[in-house]
Order: C-alpha cells, then sequence, then structure tokens
C-alpha cells in the first residue's frame, strides 16, 4: 500500500509587519521572497544550496522577546517568528559588508548600486582589488547544476581565490559560459578568458566556424 507523505506544516511569521505564510523547512529569505519582500543578497540563487558567505541577506528576527540578527539565506522559518528586513542596525551592517567587499571589486556595478542604496562611502578596509568577492556562485553553479566543476576555489584564508580547471574548461567552458552572468564582479568571465590565452589558446581558433 502507497504510504501517504505527511502533511507539510504551515507556519505563519510575520516579516516587516506582514503575516507571511510559508512551510516548515523554508528560509526567512525564500518566506520573503514568497510575499515580494526584497531582502539584498549576493551568494543566493533559488537553485543552489544556500551558502551563507556573502552575509548581506542579514535580518533582525525576535522570537519569545528576543531579538538576533541572523543570515536569512540560511535561517529557518518557524511559528510567530518576527522579522525585520531593514532597522538602523541591519543597514549598519549591510553598510559595513558592502564597504569590504568593495574593497575588493571597486567597479562592480551591482556592488556599487547596493553601496549607493546602503550608504556604504567609508574607506575603512585596505583596497585589496581582487575582484572576487568570493560568493562562489560560479564554483556552485558548475558543480551544482552542470555537474561538471570546471571552475573551483584553491588555497585558504586571505588567499582563496577561484580557478578554471584548464583541462576541464578546454572541453566545458566555451559551449556554456552560464556563470558569466552570475558573477556579481565579473571576474569570473575575466578569469575564464585569461585561462583560455594562457592554458588552451588554439581552443578558440579551433571551435569558431
Ligand atoms: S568569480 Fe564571481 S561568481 Fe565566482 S566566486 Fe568570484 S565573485 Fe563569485
Ligand atoms: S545571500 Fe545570504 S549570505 Fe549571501
Amino acid at each position: 500500500m502507497k504510504r501517504e507523505s505527511p502533511p507539510v506544516a504551515e507556519i505563519v511569521l510575520q516579516i516587516d509587519g506582514k503575516a507571511v505564510k510559508a512551510t516548515e523547512g523554508m528560509t526567512v529569505l525564500q518566506a520573503a521572497s514568497s510575499a515580494t519582500i526584497s531582502i539584498p543578497t549576493l551568494c543566493h540563487h533559488e537553485k543552489l544550496e544556500p551558502y551563507g558567505a556573502c552575509r548581506l541577506c542579514m535580518v533582525e528576527v525576535e522570537a519569545r522577546g528576543r531579538k538576533s540578527y541572523v543570515v536569512s539565506c540560511l535561517y529557518p522559518v518557524a511559528r510567530d517568528l518576527i522579522v525585520r528586513t531593514r532597522s538602523d542596525k541591519v543597514d549598519k551592517i549591510r553598510r559595513v559588508i558592502l564597504e569590504e567587499l568593495l574593497a575588493h571589486a571597486p567597479h562592480s556595478p551591482e556592488l556599487m548600486r547596493l553601496a549607493q542604496e546602503y550608504g556604504a562611502d567609508k574607506d575603512r578596509f585596505e583596497k585589496e582589488s581582487s575582484f572576487c568577492i568570493l560568493c562562489g556562485l560560479c564554483v556552485r553553479y558548475c558543480a551544482e547544476i552542470k555537474g561538471k566543476n570546471a571552475v573551483g576555489f584553491v588555497d585558504h584564508g586571505a588567499r582563496r581565490k577561484i580557478r578554471f580547471v584548464p583541462e576541464i574548461a578546454s572541453n566545458e567552458c566555451w559551449d556554456c559560459q552560464e556563470c558569466f552572468a552570475l558573477c556579481p564582479t565579473s571576474f569570473a568571465q575575466a578569469a575564464y578568458f585569461l585561462t583560455e590565452a594562457l592554458a588552451f589558446p588554439g581552443r578558440r581558433k579551433a571551435w569558431t566556424p
């Protein structure tokens, strides 16, 4: 006999003063988005596993009178949870995050737009233009959606960076390039073309009809 799966529990929480219906297992970000409440994100993609790297989606939550600040793309919904997507403190946290990210990718239009929205205009972080903010979108998209692992992280700490794997990229990337549009700084595209120029410069000629 076919077993019925148990019904998914419905949860009502409050986001920015609005009662929002969600189901158990959803994140606060998903619940907000289902109610067309916008929360800024840089490392989130609806088709990918949540990653929690950029912290820009930080919101204020209140449960049983206690306030805390959580990463909404990872934080699960709960009954009667009160969520505030904007407050002085939330905006301040986002401002500092954006100032730090801009020190790495000062010309990213997406970062500049967000910086303007949150008034992130202080030069408090040492400039280190790596152009990659390590959001992992390119790496995770290639692994989780394409199943190719043509781009990955190398090194740790301050030296962490993305790198295309020439042996895989030379076969897979030219016809794909889907990660380029996901990258908030355009570095994925630059890194790929640099890899192509250095490691397999003949590939483009071979492909061009
Ligand atoms: S190259 Fe772009 S998409 Fe990839 S981790 Fe860096 S910023 Fe994110
Ligand atoms: S979108 Fe939540 S941490 Fe980046």
